[in-house]
């Protein structure tokens, strides 16, 4: 964990950092009761006890309290955990710092020294990643809100043309630090075109993410799972490391708010990536299971964070079979 990572506190809702409420008036159970021994007629006897007597309630009321200190903050904990409902003061993304960066570059660079593709990390951790297709879109802005609020990294895997549009989100999406992939130029099916043709779809997308002042993108995810041997070359040249998937939420066919949930949850486990879209059509199934899919794969113990920061974290093993295209082209 680098010190310049602002994510993580994703683990810990920020309700439970607070500070605890004042104690309730639970001082109520005041000092024990006099004894019913036989009263002592020496008045300064009487005094004697009475202070003996307050100092008793004095220890019994700093008990009461630091038990109800403690109490309160361990419900104040567990509620929070439960409804994950931000503050009004929640803050927005922090994009990765330097450092960070760097790591999942290399991360990124280490896992190309032996395979030119994954669909999911490795299973040492509880590491899951969240990765959105086909931005950005008119759904963009809410996608972000949702993720922004709940403080979750994830990966968005871009298409060039639809910059001219919809530019502002993919700046937001660069401003705000999450990891933008190459997802073509305009969404062909790469296996269909010549080499000259898969480069220039893979080199425009990512010309323009450096236009608007991102990093030229590390990971590309092929249109329709659409790929052959002559994209892989290019990857190769370019040092692009090809992005699939463990978990196909098939949102973009709107199968309903819980279908879409429940795909996400039947598929979580150590390391997955899950695939779902932003846009290319109606994504208001997407943007309303977003927050039940965040909190789901929190309660399962998950952590949420981007591609780069799953490979660096928890890389696949080695020796993985190259996939073919999963297009049937
Ligand atoms: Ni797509």
């Amino acid at each position: 964990m680098s010190p310049g990572w602002n994510w993580d506190f994703e683990d810990e809702p920020r309700a439970s950092r607070r500070a605890p409420a004042p104690a309730p008036a639970r001082e109520a159970a005041g000092p024990p009761p006099p004894p019913s021994a036989p009263q002592p007629i020496d008045p300064r006897a009487r005094f004697r006890r009475r202070r003996l007597g307050a100092a008793a309630g004095l220890v019994l009321l700093v008990v009461v309290l630091v038990l109800a200190l403690g109490g309160s903050h361990h419900h104040g904990a567990v509620s929070s955990a439960g409804t994950r409902t931000p503050g009004p003061h929640a803050a927005t993304l922090a994009p990765p710092g330097p450092d960070e960066l760097e790591r999942e570059d290399k991360g990124v660079d280490s896992v190309l020294g032996y395979t030119p593709f994954v669909k999911e990390g490795g299973t040492q951790g509880r590491d899951v990643a969240l990765t959105f297709d086909d931005g950005p879109g008119p759904y963009t802005p809410q996608v972000l809100d949702v993720l922004e609020r709940e403080h979750v990294p994830a990966t968005f895997f871009v298409i060039g043309q639809e910059i001219h549009d919809f530019g502002s989100s993919t700046e937001r999406e660069i401003r705000d630090g999450f990891t933008i992939g190459d997802h073509t130029e305009n969404h062909p099916m790469m296996a269909q075109l010549s080499a000259h043709d898969q480069h220039e779809q893979l080199f425009e997308q990512a010309a323009r993410i450096e236009l608007l002042g991102g990093r030229k993108p590390k990971l590309f995810r092929p249109p329709y799972g659409s790929f052959n041997t002559t994209t892989f070359h290019l990857l190769h040249q370019m040092k692009m490391l090809m992005v699939l998937w463990s978990v196909d939420t098939d949102d973009y066919e709107q199968p309903g708010v819980e279908t879409i949930v429940k795909r996400v949850i039947e598929g979580a486990k150590p390391g997955a990536i899950f695939l779902l879209h932003d846009a290319g059509g109606n994504r208001e199934q997407t943007v309303a299971a977003l927050p039940q899919i965040i909190h789901e794969l929190r309660v399962r113990g998950f952590h949420l964070v981007s591609v780069p920061r799953l490979l660096a974290e928890d890389p696949p093993p080695h020796g993985l079979p190259l996939p073919t295209s999963l297009a049937g082209d």
